[in-house]
């Protein structure tokens, strides 16, 4: 079964063909980060405008690098929640076209749940996913971690009460004046030889002692405050100057407390997800675009070295949005009976 997939929930415009939710056949992403950089930050309406513009070619190029005609599609799937409204509209209304007019199955997808299956795309002769699994998403838009027994069953265990990872990145990343966008760029220059990723303490979030939500806002304020001092106390010495040694020790201890703050949680919702699955978790599911960050894949490497678990990173060009990961997550949702009708809505915002 060759499944359509559409994702246009936030700034990417993609459409992927991926046959029987394993082999992905072509995956198509026209990024705008070029529309958005002057603003440091995506703006509705530019991006909803330039997904209108986008969505037909990106589509067609889907087809073409898959070898396939529209007649060979048999499916049709569509992130259709969460997201920038405007930007969800446009690819449901894509999806819904695309269905009826071929006279095939329209699949609604929910977009942070996709995430968790870009990591089951890895490539042929991939073993498929062990259930019970403890997923998580990091990105620019989510935060949150899963309980996943199976890929009909996914049932969130928390998420952040205020900034998602990415986005703690990307403000970090300004601060320290690096470009747009700043996740990736904060990443290099904490890589980069020589950074002491000590030479600072950043707070690690914890949260009440059992909890399994996030908290990052206190991380990027306290980066803000650390380059530029803390507003109002004249009785604190001010910061040092921002020299490049200096920047790329801010990122290298910024980059060392926010992925702590997600292991602690990941041993946390372990714990936790074993005894609400009553057995120990099989796999562990990882996706969103700050799963591309180096030290957080070092990091859930040891994490699974350590606890046994099948650690399922998305290759690098699946982390970050992508269509693929719908057109993935569509195909177990099809077998199972879960196909949409014209009346699916696109929804800004998800409990699930
Ligand atoms: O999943 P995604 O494409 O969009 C959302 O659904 O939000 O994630 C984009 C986010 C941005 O905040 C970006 O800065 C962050 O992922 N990101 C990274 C890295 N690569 C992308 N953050 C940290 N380290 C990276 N290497
Ligand atoms: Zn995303």
């Amino acid at each position: 079964m060759l499944i359509l997939g559409i994702e246009t929930s936030c700034d990417e415009t993609a459409a992927a063909v991926v046959e029987d939710g394993a082999v992905v056949r072509s995956d198509v992403v026209a990024s705008q980060w070029e529309l958005h950089a002057e603003y440091r930050g995506v703006v509705p309406e530019i991006a909803s405008r330039a997904h209108v513009e986008r969505a037909p070619p990106v589509v067609a190029e889907a087809l073409r690098r898959a070898g396939i005609g529209l007649g060979d599609v048999g499916a049709v799937a569509v992130g259709h929640r969460p997201g920038l409204i405007g930007s969800l509209l446009v690819g449901v209304a894509a999806g819904k076209a695309l269905a009826w007019s071929l006279g095939r199955p329209l699949v609604g997808v929910d977009h942070v749940h996709a995430h968790l299956y870009s990591g089951a795309l890895a490539g042929g002769g991939t073993p498929p996913v062990g259930f019970p699994a403890l997923g998580l998403v990091v990105s620019g838009g989510h935060t949150a971690m899963y309980l996943v027994r199976s890929w009909l069953e996914i049932e969130r265990l928390g998420a952040t009460i205020d900034d998602a990872m990415g986005e703690a990145y990307d403000k970090a990343a300004t601060v320290l004046g690096l470009e747009f966008p700043g996740g990736p760029s904060l990443d290099a220059l904490a890589r980069r030889g020589g950074a002491n990723d000590r030479a600072h303490e950043f707070p690690v979030s914890r949260l009440a002692p059992e909890s399994l939500d996030f908290s990052f806002s206190g991380l990027k304020t306290a980066m803000l405050y650390a380059v530029r001092g803390v507003p109002g106390r004249r009785d604190t010495p001010p910061p040092s100057p921002l020299t490049e040694e200096r920047r790329g020790d801010l990122a290298a201890s910024f980059q060392r407390a926010a992925v702590r703050a997600v292991v602690l949680k990941l041993e946390r919702a372990l714990r936790h997800a074993a005894e609400a699955a009553a057995g120990p978790m099989r796999t562990l599911l990882v996706g969103g675009g700050v799963s591309a960050n180096s030290r957080l894949r070092a990091e859930l490497t040891d994490l699974a070295a350590r606890t046994g678990l099948d650690l399922r990173l998305p290759p690098m060009h699946l982390c970050t949005d992508n269509a693929a990961m719908i057109a993935g997550l569509a195909f177990p949702l099809l077998r199972a009976g879960r196909t949409s009708d014209l009346a699916l809505c696109a929804e800004p915002t998800t409990s699930c």
